[in-house]
């Protein structure tokens, strides 16, 4: 994948598909400017009667989202949601990634063996938004099972008409659920949770209550599978690059800095996708209006222009932010989440596993156009 992104790199920075029907951005100078410019819109669907009929319903509620909305509506919608993000509201969530990390670790401890994606790097990122969105434990397996579909009608768009109707249902599911959780009477929400948060909005306000429960359907998707597909990454990365991650047993001050470069050099959100609002000059080139501009945050990270031997994992690097949550007004709303939740899982693996290595066939990358994960990943360690 990153021969690829480097040939087109050299090609050229930015350039038209034919065959995608879009621009393609893969210079970091580009993707960093082209995420914050205002000329592109974060719309994704600007004519809903344009997409297919299985995938409508989907795209009716993907686009009553912060992540496809643009100003005025964007930062309405994100400065409700961010009050469930606050220090405080991290600082409760961290003892529960310690809690839940370790119940997961030491069930695995006297095993040997793992599939860190089945076993450490799906259930948590569930575990913790679930605790955010005060959805009670038997409720969760459900969740977990409409947000597979979702998160793959979107990160596919050649998926067929039956996976598209799959995922349509599936959103509805999920946002029935949630209209029910976020409306019940008998069990009042755990205080500072986003579910006491979105209630106490909905009650008192004339905010649109399908957008905030369109809002919390986001967060369990993008909460969700990007953690996850960020921890089985990290891990492979480390697994494959045995002296970082001995440096990293030995410096665990170095666990922030080896956050930011395993999000770096293994980006689990690949793709970014922006409309042009008007004619826009992009880097030189003339965006006609309409026209979509594909943002690809993988290549972006991998420019040698902002990060010198780019394909070297280097925990001691300088300088260069990675474009692997974004950037400008929709800069990832869960950033320092999913970065605890990383922290907190890698330092659990190397410290607590001793031979820890990988065991089994070479890891699966999932099949999606813009996210990065692996299927399984089987490692094996001294019981
Ligand atoms: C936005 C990546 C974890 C919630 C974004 C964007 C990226 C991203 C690239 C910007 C998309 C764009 O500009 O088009 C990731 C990665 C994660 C992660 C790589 C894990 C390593 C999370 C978590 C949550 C979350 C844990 C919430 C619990 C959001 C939300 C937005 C967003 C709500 C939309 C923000 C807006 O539109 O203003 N994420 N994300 N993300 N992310 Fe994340």
């Amino acid at each position: 994948l990153y021969d690829f992104y480097d040939e087109l790199r050299n090609a050229d920075d930015l350039f038209w598909d034919r065959h995608l029907d879009a621009w393609i951005a893969t210079g970091y100078a580009v993707v960093s400017s082209a995420a914050g410019n205002p000329g592109l819109s974060s719309v994704r669907y600007p004519d809903i009667e344009a997409v297919s009929e299985e995938l409508r319903p989907l795209a009716r509620v993907l686009s009553r989202q912060m992540l496809y909305s643009d100003a005025p509506d964007h930062p309405r919608q994100r400065a409700l949601i961010s009050r469930a993000f606050t220090p405080r509201a991290l600082a409760a969530l961290r003892a529960r990634i310690v809690e839940a990390v370790d119940q997961i670790i030491t069930h695995a401890a006297p095993t040997g063996r793992m599939d860190i994606v089945a076993d450490l790097a799906r259930p948590l990122p569930l575990t913790i938004i679930c605790d955010l969105l005060d959805v009670p434990q038997q409720d969760r397996p459900a969740l977990a099972a409409w947000s597979e579909p979702i998160a793959e009608a979107i990160g596919n768009s050649r998926l067929d008409a039956d996976g598209n109707r799959a995922a349509s249902q599936s959103m509805a599911d999920m946002l029935a659920y949630l209209r029910e959780l976020l409306t019940r009477h008998d069990a009042p929400p755990t205080p500072h949770t986003l579910r006491a948060l979105v209630t106490a909005q909905a009650e008192k306000s004339d905010q649109d209550f399908d957008e905030l429960l369109a809002n919390c359907a986001l967060l369990l998707i993008a909460g969700h599978e990007t953690t996850t597909h960020f921890i089985g990454n990290a891990t492979l990365a480390l697994l494959r690059h045995p002296h970082a991650a001995d440096q990293l047993r030995r410096r665990p001050d170095l666990m922030p800095a080896a956050v930011e470069e395993l999000l770096r050099y293994d980006a689990p959100v690949q793709l970014m996708l922006r409309r042009a609002r008007q004619d826009l000059d992009l880097a030189g080139r003339t965006i006609a209006e309409g026209q979509t501009v594909l943002l690809v945050c993988g290549a972006a990270n991998r420019d040698p222009a902002v990060f010198p031997e780019p394909h070297v994992l280097d925990f001691g690097r300088a300088g260069g932010r990675h474009m692997s949550f974004g950037n400008g007004p929709h800069f990832c709303l869960g950033a320092a989440l999913a970065r605890l939740e990383g922290a907190i899982a890698l330092e659990a693996l190397l410290t607590r596993l001793p031979g820890l290595r990988l065991d089994g066939p070479t890891p699966q990358w999932q099949r999606s156009l813009n996210f990065r994960g692996l299927t399984r990943l089987d490692v094996a360690f001294t019981p």
